[in-house]
């Protein structure tokens, strides 16, 4: 058993089951064994999986294009910057140097109180806690987490009530009996503070993700956990040795950053936003380097980037205070 789980395990007979907003909240961020924070690096070959952020030069260069163009947009404020959520291994920094750029990750940074510019999170949403409810009869119960004495058990609680039951109405259309929803209450939490510090500017959120419509692809929810390149559904096992994610609700991030200010600018695929960065030259830009074996490399990223992971990643881009 890990030490993590020994303390979980401990919590619950001490209060009895928990959310599994809970569970996540200590499975990814508990101050010594979270999987986040224990100072092992999760990400790369010989970590548990990649992100594009990885994709190093290209990513970062068709990503920085695409803040140039928003710059543009704003009129390139002298005083605008570049706000990271997330930033993990701190792989973008290079890339938006050019800019008065902060990352803010658990480990550290902190956010500006007032600031024009653009705020860029790729694969920060999805890796905030959630919690889970099923569908029974007509209404969603919460689904809470125990111990049977061997392992990690899901259990069913209370029926859900207040802001999660509002959300789950709206953004679960006719749930069927059984119907496993997760309930993102957190991502809204941080629009609010954003919408609050940013004054003028945008926000880029590149994520795994679905719309209301589409939800009825994911009758049993969306979490998933990964370890050594290995996707699995099982998220109760070995907390702080795996990564655990729930999809972005596309819909409801939408919805609820138009209440805090923002406006919808277009909701595409990655791959779509990468190619829109790319044009007047940049994508030539980003293949352009002194060796072929660099140019090769560079080819093979953009592929990996348009074929690959472009496709199923989501990129949502909202605007406050720019009109449109
Ligand atoms: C899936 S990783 C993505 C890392 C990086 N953006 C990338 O693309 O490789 C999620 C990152 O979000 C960070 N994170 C999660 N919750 C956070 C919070 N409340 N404040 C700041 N960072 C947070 C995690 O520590 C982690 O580095």
């Amino acid at each position: 058993m890990t030490p993590l789980a020994a303390l979980i395990r401990e919590e619950i007979s001490r209060t009895g089951p928990i959310s599994f907003e809970r569970f996540m909240d200590l499975a990814l961020y508990h101050p010594r064994y979270g999987y986040y924070t224990r100072g092992r690096d999760p990400f790369g070959r010989q970590g548990d999986y990649f992100t594009a952020s990885q994709l190093q030069p290209v990513f970062g260069l068709l990503m920085a294009a695409q803040v140039r163009a928003l710059s543009e947009e704003m009129g390139r404020p002298a005083d605008f910057r570049v706000l990271e959520l997330g930033p993990g291994r701190g792989e973008m920094a290079a890339a938006f140097a050019e800019w008065n750029y902060v990352g803010v990750d658990i480990a550290g940074g902190a956010l500006p109180d007032r600031f024009r510019g653009v705020i860029f999170a790729h694969e920060f949403f999805d890796a905030l806690p959630v919690s889970v409810a099923v569908r029974r009869a007509d209404a969603f119960r919460e689904l809470r987490v125990g111990w049977n004495g061997e392992r990690f058990v899901w259990l069913e609680g209370e029926a859900v009530s207040g802001e999660a039951a509002a959300y789950l109405r709206r953004y679960t259309e006719n749930p069927e009996e059984g119907r496993v929803a997760e309930v993102h209450l957190r991502a809204w939490r941080w629009l609010e503070e954003l919408a609050a510090r940013l004054e003028r500017g945008f926000l880029l959120a590149i994520d795994y993700g679905y719309t209301t419509r589409e939800a009825v692809r994911f009758p049993a929810g969306t979490l998933m956990s990964y370890r050594r390149h290995a996707a699995l559904e099982e998220v109760l096992e070995e907390p702080g040795e795996r990564d655990i994610t729930a999809h972005v609700c596309f819909t409801a991030l939408e919805e609820h950053a138009a209440g805090c200010g923002f406006s919808m600018v277009r909701c595409e695929s990655l791959t779509q936003t990468l190619l829109r960065a790319g044009e007047s030259g940049a994508l030539a830009a980003a293949l352009e380097a002194d060796t072929e074996a660099e140019r090769r490399r560079r080819r093979l990223q953009l592929k990996t980037l348009l074929a690959g992971l472009g496709e199923s990643f989501r990129a949502l881009l909202l605007a406050k205070g720019v009109p449109q």
